[in-house]
């Protein structure tokens, strides 16, 4: 997926003050292409996600989406979009604590009913991280980086051409953080998404990689190169 976004802005209100978060963002993120954010805490990045999710709307600017722009979407696209081409994977793993880990992985898919054959690919899914010997296991029976790696094959089973990933290791020691950003490299390649990950940890990335940091709400840089 290639998603362009151009001067977009974000402000929320908070009683009689408007808060600008996002101040004119402009930059492009090719199909295929892995993607750092970063930038001190409330300088935007997770608005931003939100946005590129879908989830939430820019109050100017645009947001194009393999040359559809976003704004023009009614409520049933925009649904469609979040449902079929992102996968999210937040900090928080939200992980459904009563749910196996293969119904966790099915939970997108639940509305529309987890045919067998869905149900199959999910243990696969499951099996390609590392997780085989763990599909009936509960979360409270899974450590924090096999959690978090429900999460990510829960993102990737519906093969999604948008990965979005905030914070994805903030909970996890450093070995296992860079084995979930290998099974997400993995998957992503596989599925040839645009991946873009937020995280404050420079030893995640790889050369190939674009970064973009983001200060007070401005793109004040974007490199491909692992920075200093
Ligand atoms: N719904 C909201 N209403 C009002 N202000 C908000 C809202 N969401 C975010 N903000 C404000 O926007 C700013 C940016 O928030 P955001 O969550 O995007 O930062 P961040 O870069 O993700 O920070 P962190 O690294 O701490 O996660 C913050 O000052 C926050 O207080
Ligand atoms: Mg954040």
């Amino acid at each position: 997926m290639n998603i362009v976004l151009d001067q977009v802005r974000k402000s929320f209100r908070r009683g009689s003050r408007e808060i600008e978060v996002l101040r004119g963002i402009s930059c492009e993120f090719p199909a295929g292409s892995f993607n750092f954010i970063v930038g001190p805490s409330g300088s935007g990045k997770s608005s931003l996600m939100y946005l590129l999710g879908a989830l939430d709307k820019p109050t100017a600017g645009k947001i194009t989406i393999d040359g559809q722009e976003m704004s023009g979407w009614t409520e049933q696209i925009a649904n469609e979009f979040r449902s079929r081409r992102v996968g999210f994977v937040f900090q928080n793993f939200n992980l459904m604590s009563n749910l196996t880990a293969v119904d966790n992985v099915l939970v997108p898919f639940l509305p529309r009913g987890a045919r067998h054959a869905l149900r199959q690919q999910a243990e696969q899914m499951l099996e390609r991280v590392g997780l085989g010997d763990r599909l009936l296991h509960k979360p409270g029976e899974l450590s924090g980086g096999e959690q978090q790696r429900v999460a990510i094959a829960r993102a990737l089973l519906k093969q999604p051409d948008l990965i979005l990933a905030d914070e994805p290791t903030g909970e996890l020691d450093s070995q296992t953080g860079q084995e979930v950003f290998q099974y997400l490299r993995e998957l992503a390649t596989a599925n040839q998404a645009t991946v873009i990950v937020v995280t404050h940890d420079a030893s995640y990335m790889q050369p190939e990689d674009a970064v973009h940091r983001i200060r007070d709400g401005q793109l004040v840089e974007t490199i491909t190169g692992k920075p200093n």
